[in-house]
């Protein structure tokens, strides 16, 4: 089962990025490049009854599986990314971060209006950084299809913040 892959694979770090975080480290999944297939392929099938017609995938995490679960569908991919980072006209939105915050940048061009955007991030934390990724495409008048994650940290109850936007709410394993 592809839960169990992943949380046998993923790896805890305690106190990072500062005390009292456990961080959900994936870099141990991008070595084995079978399971990083059968992630893509998972990712996509979850989404079978919705329609996307782009995902956006959030910096950084988000780009290791966004572009390659955007192939796999067959539509376009939008970055989206923190401050300062991309080169055209932007649009942006500021977000508290489980540590910190962070401003999210998307350029302008970036969707149609109505376009149905799928949000992919390799994890769900607290929710902040994917409500932001959604206020940008509200503001670029196109429509949140859902979102996608490798992981869903759902003691932190990000989920129940995403329903404003999308009942569409994927993740692959949750703690
Ligand atoms: C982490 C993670 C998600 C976000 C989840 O990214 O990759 O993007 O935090 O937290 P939230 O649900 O509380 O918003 P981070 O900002 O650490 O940056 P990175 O992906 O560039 O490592
Ligand atoms: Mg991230």
């Amino acid at each position: 089962m592809i839960e169990t892959k992943i949380k046998q694979i993923v790896r805890d770090v305690n106190d990072f990025p500062k005390p009292g975080i456990v961080f959900k480290d994936i870099t141990p999944i991008l070595k084995d490049a079978g399971l990083c297939n059968e992630i893509v392929a998972a990712l996509a099938a979850q989404l079978s009854e919705i329609q996307v017609d782009v995902v956006a995938g959030i910096e950084s995490r988000g780009f290791l599986f966004g572009m390659s679960l955007a192939n796999y569908l067959g539509v376009p991919f939008v970055p989206m990314r923190k401050a300062g980072k991309l080169p055209y006209k932007t649009v942006q939105h500021s977000y508290d971060l489980e540590y910190g915050s962070a401003t999210l940048e998307i350029h302008e061009d970036a969707f149609l209006p109505g376009q149905r955007v799928l949000i992919h991030d390799d994890l769900l934390a607290t929710g902040g950084t994917v409500i932001a990724a959604s206020r940008l495409i509200e503001k670029l008048e196109a429509e949140v299809a859902g979102y996608s994650f490798i992981i869903a940290l759902d003691f932190l109850n990000g989920r129940d913040r995403l329903l404003e936007f999308s009942p569409n709410n994927y993740a692959l394993a949750s703690y």
